[in-house]
């Protein structure tokens, strides 16, 4: 592959579409009803300057909408202060793009304090409280209009909670009817709070704080199951000192890996608060957790690891466009078996690499089988992997040139199965700078239908997908 062709994964998006219907090869089934939202970069430009990194793209969402075989597209990019800034050129507070360091000293000794957090929400998608959310990792996320994609302004709590960066992927609970999420305060000593937002409201209530040993870790994701949360922190830490430092840049600068530490998996109750056990185990990175689930004396969380991190530096721009994601070390499928008492267990879920892993929504927080992911260890090309965790096979799908993003399932209304439903996957042919939806057979990963887009897409971040009637 050359890399020329990679580049299309990272370019910036010209056109916005409203309610275009795509030509579909082969079925959309008709059950089907309702709505793909994903956020991720559209733009990668500010005035004349390049961004330095994935995660800095502005925020643009994507809508897919499926009704009777048919599939509707619409993109927006979000109109935030961001947004504006990056048409006049003045983009900063970015993860890995900022101020240069004079006027950052500068600032920092008029207003004594961080930068004010961006809102450039491009991670992910939440709804709350009946409210269609965009959602980064810091607390200024982003209300949008479902129908037309348009910006709705800030999305306001109604509590007094007060962090720094909180989570951007929320763990929603179908069976429970609540959300868990995790925020991180900054202060004398740094601390994680664990939090709730029961359905149907905009309040998060605090389940519990628990203090950092000193710098705080980077944690972008949480373990959920019926009865506990799993905290991760890894040794790539937050060293807040850095901000005074005029050469660092964005958050990403702040990133340490600690070589002294473990990685520490914490159980905490959910209903209580309560810590129940602490594990240190070999250090290892992670973005995201697959799944988490109680057994009768412990807790299963299911993750992605990677061995150190690596991963964050290698999906900077210059990194993405010089060597593609071939650069980046595959990550890998690992069970962590946490017993209440004695030693946690760890066991590979499946031998190749991948990232962006997802489980059907009816499966989140209790036992389950099937996990689908991006496939990322072959050249020219990510694939999209179905493991079967109870036993360990797995079904894969690749295609040359062809770079599928987040596979969501999509479980069939009154399906009895796990996987009697779809996937649904959007994906770059870089050869032909074409993006593509594909709808695959949940349990075989059979192409059902393949629909064109009318423009390529950036490689983006994640998505939901919410069925209709919207509640
Ligand atoms: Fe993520």
């Amino acid at each position: 592959m050359t890399t020329n062709a990679f580049e299309a994964g990272f370019q910036s998006v010209g056109s916005e579409y409203e309610t275009v219907e795509l030509p579909v090869e082969g079925t959309v089934p008709d059950w089907l009803s309702g709505t793909l939202i994903r956020n991720g970069p559209g733009s990668f430009t500010v005035g004349e300057t390049r961004l330095n990194h994935w995660f800095d793209g502005l925020a643009m969402l994507q809508k897919y909408e499926f009704d009777a075989g048919s599939v509707r597209y619409s993109n927006r990019f979000l109109r935030t202060e961001s947004y504006a800034d990056a048409a006049d050129g003045t983009l900063t507070g970015q993860f890995a793009t900022d101020e240069d360091g004079l006027s950052k000293v500068l600032n920092w000794v008029r207003n004594i304090g961080p930068p004010d957090p961006t809102d450039n929400a491009n991670v992910h998608i939440a709804r709350l409280d009946g409210k269609f959310v965009a959602l980064t990792e810091v607390p200024n996320w982003v209300s949008f209009d479902p129908e037309t994609l348009a910006t709705a302004g800030k999305f306001r709590f109604a509590d007094s909670f007060t962090c720094h960066m909180i989570s951007a992927h929320l763990v929603h609970d179908n069976h429970r009817g609540e959300h868990i999420g995790h925020a991180l305060e900054f202060g004398r000593t740094h601390r994680y709070h664990l939090f709730r937002i029961p359905d149907g409201t905009r309040r998060r209530e605090l389940i519990t704080t628990i203090p950092a040993a000193g710098k705080p870790a980077y944690v972008h994701s949480l373990g959920v199951s019926q009865r506990h949360i799993i905290l991760v922190e890894t040794p790539l830490r937050i060293d807040l000192k850095r901000t005074l430092s005029p050469f660092h840049e964005g958050f990403f600068d702040l990133l340490r890996w600690e070589d002294n530490r473990e990685t520490e998996l914490t159980i905490v109750e959910r209903d209580t608060g309560e810590i129940v056990r602490r594990h240190a185990v070999e250090p290892f990175f992670t973005f995201h957790t697959i799944n988490t689930y109680d057994t009768e004396d412990g807790v299963v969380i299911d993750l992605i690891s990677f061995e150190d991190e690596s991963i964050v530096n290698s999906l900077s721009l210059d990194a993405l466009e010089s060597e593609g994601f071939n650069g980046t070390i595959p990550g890998r499928a690992v069970r962590f078996y946490l017993p209440f008492s004695g030693t946690p267990t760890r066991k590979r879920l499946f031998p190749g690499g991948v990232e962006l892993p997802t489980v059907p929504d009816e499966r989140m927080t209790h036992p389950y089988r099937y996990a689908y992911a991006q496939a990322t260890d072959r050249q020219g090309a990510n694939g999209v992997v179905k493991i079967d965790t109870e036993r360990g096979q797995s079904v894969e799908r690749w295609e040359d040139g062809l770079y599928i993003e987040e596979p969501i399932p999509v479980i069939r209304p009154d399906a009895t199965a796990e996987d009697d439903g779809v996937v649904l996957a959007t994906a770059l042919d870089v050869n032909a700078e074409q993006s593509l939806l594909f709808v695959f057979d949940a349990k075989t990963l059979t192409e059902r239908a393949r629909v064109t887009l009318p423009q390529h897409n950036p490689f983006g971040f994640h998505g939901r997908f919410f069925s209709r009637p919207q509640e």
